[in-house]
Parts: structure tokens; C-alpha cells; sequence
């Protein structure tokens, strides 16, 4: 049991941490990227199967293997998937998420032909280093995401939004209508998930998460800090509750959507996500969901002749 001081002292720490992050100096790579429509739609399959593998296992505890394995390509399978204990409602939209991710990757191998699916780890164990590194410290017990609702949707807060930045990152500079239409459509799904996640998030945003002195909405700060952090690019990615000249209009602390000061949705481009999902603000070097990085033309340009196949 933490006692009061250092709880004090944890919760004097996120803020401040959230402080920093509202400081994130943009010095990095954060200019328009030059790729062809295909290698742009490909480089996104990626999150695709990180979703599709994710929310498949934590609804089933069976992935794309199970329901459309051709889409996979001969890729490996995820490293520590597994189904998560979730109350009845939650694991129903989190099955029909799953299902909607088989269709993205189905609609991209159509459209663009896909990529084989990248090893994805979605151990325990690496959200547990993901959420050590959002908070700062080493959490007691390991953060463990396949625990309970409640730690499920906290640990999802980091998926879609990523996809959806993505996206939005991506459709300005797409060269045809083919590709607009379908990354238009993806988007659409992409964000409702987004939405839907963060509306459920926001229901508990004031409740500790268990065994952790933390509530839902610091975790979420924590994250959406860690990001900005990682990828280098200014703040695009923001908590449930937020300082007032973050929320809609100044007007509200509450931050359902993640968006700029006029409502818009932020864009990211590859290399920010890559900083981001490799854990390590470096799109040179995978690890985090990618221990073998990214696959596809764009992700595989920036791995070092040593990490390349
Ligand atoms: C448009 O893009 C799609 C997918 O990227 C591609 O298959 C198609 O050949 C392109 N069409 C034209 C006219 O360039
Ligand atoms: C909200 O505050 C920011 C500065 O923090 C300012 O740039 C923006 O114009 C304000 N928006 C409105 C609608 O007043």
C-alpha cells in the first residue's frame, strides 16, 4: 500500500509530467512525406493488424488465424495475444471491432494488395512497459491490460487513436480517387471506435484503476503525454480532461475527442508513428507492438541493414 505522501508525491509527478508534455518542442521530422497512394495504404495495414490481432483475441481469444488467415500472408503470429475478461457489453463491441479490423485489411489487400503481417507483441508484458514508461515509474503490480474492463479500455486508449492520426495524416496527399474512397472509409470506422472507447473511458474517468492510485483520466494524460513525447511533433494527442485552452472552444475541461483548437483532428505522417509504436521515439529502431519493426516499403526504408531481413 502506497502511503499518503507517496501518493502525493506520484500524483505531483504526472502533473508535472503533464506540464512537460504541454512543452513538447517540435525539433524533429514533422514535414509533408513523399510516398506513392500504395506504399502510404500498406504502411497503415499495419495498425490494421495490430487492431485486428488485438481486439480479436481480447473479444474470442482467437485471432485472424482463426477467421481469415490469407490476409496474413504467411506473417507470424502476435507474441502474448490473449482474451481479456471483459463484462458482457464491452467484449460484444469489442467483437464486432475485431471483425470490422478483418474487413480493413481485407478492403487494403483488395484495393493495394497487402504486406505480410508484422510480429506483433501484445503481451501483458509490454503494455506493463508502455504504462511504466507513461507514468514514470515502475507500477506495482505490473500493469496488465487482459485483467478486467476497466484495464482493457485503459490499455485500448492506446490502439485506434493511432490508426486514426494516421489516416488523417494520409488522405490530403493520396493521389486518386481509389485510394481517397477507401482511406476515407477506413477513417470513418478508424474514428467511431476512437470515439466509442474514449466515450466509455470518459464514463470512468474519475475511478482509480485498481490496485493503482491513479484514475482513468491521469491515465489517459500519461499516455497522450508520452506520445506527443515519443513522436517529436508538438502535441497532437490529448487526455480525457485537460487544461481548458486544450478542450472545445477554451470552454470545457472534458476531452472526449482528441482534436486541435478548432475541433479538427490531428494528422501524423509515418515516421511519428513509427517513433510512437516502436516505444522508443525512433523509427529506426522497432520494438514496442513491433519487435521486428513494421513491414511495407515506408517502414522498412528506416531500419538499419542489421534489422532489415
Ligand atoms: C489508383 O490507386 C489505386 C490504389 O492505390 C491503384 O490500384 C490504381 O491503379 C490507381 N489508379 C490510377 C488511375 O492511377
Ligand atoms: C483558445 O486559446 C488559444 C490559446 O491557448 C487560442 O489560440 C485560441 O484562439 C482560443 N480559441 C478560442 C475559440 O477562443
Amino acid at each position: 500500500m502506497a502511503s499518503a505522501s507517496t501518493s502525493y508525491a506520484r500524483i505531483l509527478f504526472l502533473l508535472s509530467l503533464q506540464l512537460i508534455t504541454v512543452a513538447v518542442i517540435a525539433h524533429h521530422d514533422c514535414g509533408p512525406f513523399e510516398a506513392n497512394d500504395r506504399d502510404r495504404i500498406q504502411f497503415a495495414q499495419n495498425l490494421e493488424f495490430l487492431e485486428a490481432e488485438y481486439f480479436t483475441y481480447d473479444a474470442l481469444g482467437k485471432g485472424l488465424d482463426a477467421f481469415a488467415p490469407e490476409l496474413a500472408k504467411g506473417g507470424p503470429p502476435p507474441i502474448g495475444a490473449r482474451k481479456a475478461n471483459l463484462d458482457p457489453v464491452t467484449r460484444q463491441i469489442i467483437e464486432e471491432f475485431g471483425y470490422q479490423e478483418i474487413g480493413h485489411l481485407r478492403a487494403i489487400v483488395t484495393t493495394v494488395g497487402g504486406i505480410p503481417r508484422p510480429l506483433l507483441d501484445i503481451s501483458s508484458e509490454n503494455f506493463a512497459k508502455l504504462f511504466d514508461k507513461a507514468v514514470g515509474y515502475c507500477l506495482d503490480p505490473p500493469f496488465d491490460p487482459y485483467a478486467d474492463t476497466a484495464n482493457f479500455l485503459t490499455a485500448s486508449y492506446a490502439i485506434p487513436y493511432m490508426g486514426l492520426v494516421g489516416y488523417v495524416g494520409t488522405i490530403p496527399y493520396l493521389a486518386n480517387y481509389t485510394s481517397r474512397r477507401l482511406v476515407a472509409s477506413l477513417l470513418g470506422v478508424e474514428s467511431g471506435q476512437d470515439a466509442v472507447l474514449r466515450a466509455l473511458l470518459y464514463g470512468k474517468a474519475c475511478e482509480k484503476v485498481v490496485t493503482y492510485d491513479i484514475t482513468v483520466a491521469d491515465f489517459t494524460n500519461v499516455i497522450s503525454g508520452l506520445r506527443n513525447q515519443l513522436a517529436k511533433c508538438d502535441i497532437k494527442d490529448e487526455g480525457l480532461i485537460v487544461p481548458l485552452k486544450l478542450g472545445a472552444e477554451n470552454r470545457t475541461t472534458s476531452n472526449i475527442l482528441s482534436a486541435d483548437t478548432n475541433s479538427l483532428s490531428y494528422a501524423r505522417t509515418p515516421p511519428e508513428i513509427l517513433r510512437v509504436v516502436y516505444g522508443d521515439g525512433d523509427e529506426h529502431k522497432p520494438g514496442g507492438f513491433f519487435p521486428e519493426g513494421a513491414n511495407g516499403k515506408i517502414a522498412r526504408s528506416y531500419l538499419s541493414e542489421h534489422h532489415k531481413d
